[in-house]
């Protein structure tokens, strides 16, 4: 049997590859994540923006490896706080706190503060070793919670309570929080397209490459 084309996925977290592997099982593409490639340098998420540092993510191993990658960017934007803690979302607090002491330090931030309005934003991109990439976006408004509620989830699902269904993130099983989620939303257009997307990889990837076997 032919070999497929392979894309990575850069992270080494065996969910995020997963779900990507999962979305895209019906493409003629093998997903493969950084821990199949022993070590390679880190990145620094250093980006002012989602965009930047998605972008980064991806571009820099597509280039250190050969082949197409996918990087994502996630975080939460609270309006009160002019948008913080944005792309800091993952070390706010500090590299060491946890994801509890983060939700704690954002509910203290917003004590007393009766606008409340947040959004989750997640940019995938996906880039080709000469440097070109495509992009997608998702976002999801709510508000921020007064206490905690709910088990399910992540980071700051248990305070980003969502007013269309009446529930936080945590309260919500994985397949509804898909359906609504900035992560969820970004993933289904990169899916929706995903027929071209193999095409323009094939475009701008070297004639010699094993992507273009079967041009
Ligand atoms: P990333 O993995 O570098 O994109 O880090 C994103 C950070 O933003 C995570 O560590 C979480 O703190 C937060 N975050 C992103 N998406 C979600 C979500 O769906 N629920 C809760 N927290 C999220």
């Amino acid at each position: 049997m032919r070999k497929l084309p392979i894309l990575v996925m850069a992270t080494r977290n065996p969910g995020k590859t997963a779900e990507i592997r999962e979305l895209l099982q019906e493409f003629p593409v093998e997903i493969r994540s950084l821990s199949d490639f022993g070590p390679i340098p880190e990145v620094e998420e250093d980006g002012d923006t989602f965009d930047a540092n998605a972008y980064k993510k991806a571009s820099f191993t597509a280039r250190v490896l050969g082949f197409p990658a996918i990087a994502d960017d996630s975080g939460i934007a609270v309006d009160a706080l002019n948008g913080a803690p944005g792309v800091h979302s993952a070390r706010y607090g500090g590299e060491s706190a946890s994801d509890e002491d983060r939700r704690r330090k954002l509910l203290a931030e917003m004590e007393g503060r009766t606008h409340r309005k947040a959004a989750f934003e997640c940019v995938i991109s996906l880039a080709v070793p000469s440097g070109p990439a495509l992009t997608y976006e998702g976002r999801c408004e709510g508000v921020l919670a007064e206490a905690p509620a709910g088990a399910n989830g992540f980071g700051y699902d248990p305070i980003f309570y969502y007013p269309p269904l009446q529930k936080t993130f945590a309260e919500l099983t994985r397949e509804e929080k898909s359906r609504v989620s900035h992560r969820g939303k970004a993933l289904r257009e990169l899916r929706g397209e995903f027929d071209k997307v193999l095409q323009w990889i094939r475009k701008h990837m070297p004639p010699e490459d094993p992507w273009n076997w079967e041009k």
